[in-house]
């Protein structure tokens, strides 16, 4: 045996301290999904629109998480991930780079936990997510554009001695993609009775990418024959990452399209697991967005105005084939949240963006099925 093989001295195990921490990772443990437990399950909304004769339309409601998105699931996700990886503990100071949803149910959590939470955000954030994030405890720091706001976050968690929750590398694998509730199982379930209870094809946006890699690997592990399309918005780097197989390409121009839409392909986009991508011009996703909250009657986000255009895509590359079926997307958060910007005028006249065209054109095609321009990509 080799001086280094040995085995080296240690005092018997039962004097061994415990695991340090391990009282309040037990509560913080409890009180997360003591939160998961009050939860009921989003509702799987299915929308009647008459012109799209043969496809059944779903949407699961996320905006009725305790913190008004989608969110809510991966700001869980990634408080358990870390406390689970000793990286948060007692008194840990949390830092997350965001554009404001996120940021709004980590704030929740911290509170919950009662953490120092700091949301790193660009300055273009809805007033309505930074009063949430602060009535929560939190605090904002704001940077110019959204590139910025991956090293600032990791500079300010650096220097406080905290920790970086990293939504944009870490979504994809703090939530288990095989089931454990996650918003993919909770969809198929939810769709078990139906006519075609197995969607043709998922339809959902992307920002972190974590959403449509559970989904995506979810479809694949339960063997299911769903296909999955991403759609992308205007000013976003993952489109042409995924047509040109390149993960370096970047994109300057900040997303308008709140949460959705980023500078850089992030770590979390997955692209393997996706059938088809397309990209939409941000008028289409606002004007989305006004058609399904009109048919909703109550107002949806802009990321949703994304998700319903690219069903509508999709619904009518089906009906040109004769296909008939059922399609899923998200209703990712709650419109109330932009009623300065994308429902109101004077914003939209600012940014130059028409969306009187796209509207009309998504009008005729749910009342008729007639479906005039295909503009995507
Ligand atoms: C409002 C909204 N919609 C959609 C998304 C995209 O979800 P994912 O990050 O899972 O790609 C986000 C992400 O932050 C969001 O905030």
């Amino acid at each position: 045996m080799t001086e280094n093989a040995k085995c080296l001295p240690s005092p018997p195990l039962s004097e061994l301290p415990a695991c340090e921490d391990r009282e309040w990772s037990r509560m913080a443990i409890g009180i997360l999904q003591g939160d998961g437990r009050r939860s009921a399950d989003t509702h799987l909304v299915k929308p009647v629109f008459k012109g799209l004769r043969g496809i059944s339309i779903y949407l699961k409601d996320e905006s009725t998480h305790p913190t008004g998105s989608l969110k809510h699931r991966l700001a869980r996700s990634l408080f358990l991930y870390g406390i689970c990886n000793g990286q948060i503990r007692e008194g840990t100071t949390l830092v997350e780079a965001s554009s404001g949803s996120t940021a709004v149910s980590e704030a929740y959590f911290a509170h919950l936990l009662d953490l120092p939470f700091i949301a790193v955000m660009p300055h273009s954030t809805s007033r309505q997510k930074v009063d949430a994030i602060e009535h929560f405890g939190g605090r904002c720091h704001f940077v110019d554009s959204p590139a910025e706001v991956y090293t600032v976050a990791e500079r300010l968690a650096a220097k406080k001695g905290g920790h970086y929750l990293d939504q944009f590398t870490f979504a994809e694998r703090a939530t288990d993609w095989r089931g454990n509730n996650n918003i993919a199982k909770s969809i198929f379930e939810q769709m078990k009775a139906e006519v075609h209870p197995e969607p043709e094809w998922v339809v959902m946006n992307a920002g972190t990418g974590g959403t449509s890699a559970t989904i995506g690997r979810y479809i694949r592990y339960r063997n299911l024959s769903t296909r999955l399309c991403v759609v992308d918005v205007e000013h976003s780097a993952f489109y042409a990452s995924y047509a040109s197989g390149d993960r370096n390409v970047t994109c300057s121009t900040p997303s308008r399209i709140e949460g959705v839409g980023r500078p850089r392909v992030e770590p979390s986009f997955i692209p393997g697991i996706i059938d088809h991508m397309i990209k939409i011009p941000d008028a289409a996703s606002i004007a989305a967005m006004h058609v399904l909250s009109d048919r909703l009657f109550r107002r949806v986000g802009g990321s949703t105005g994304t998700n319903f255009y690219g069903l509508c895509w999709i619904a009518a590359s089906m009906m040109r084939e004769g296909r008939e079926g059922s399609l899923v997307s998200l209703i990712c958060d709650n419109g109330d949240r932009y009623a300065a910007t994308y429902y109101n005028p004077d914003w939209l006249e600012k940014n130059r963006i028409d969306i009187s065209p796209y509207r009309e054109m998504l009008e005729t095609f749910i009342d008729t099925g007639e479906f005039r321009t295909a503009d995507a990509a």
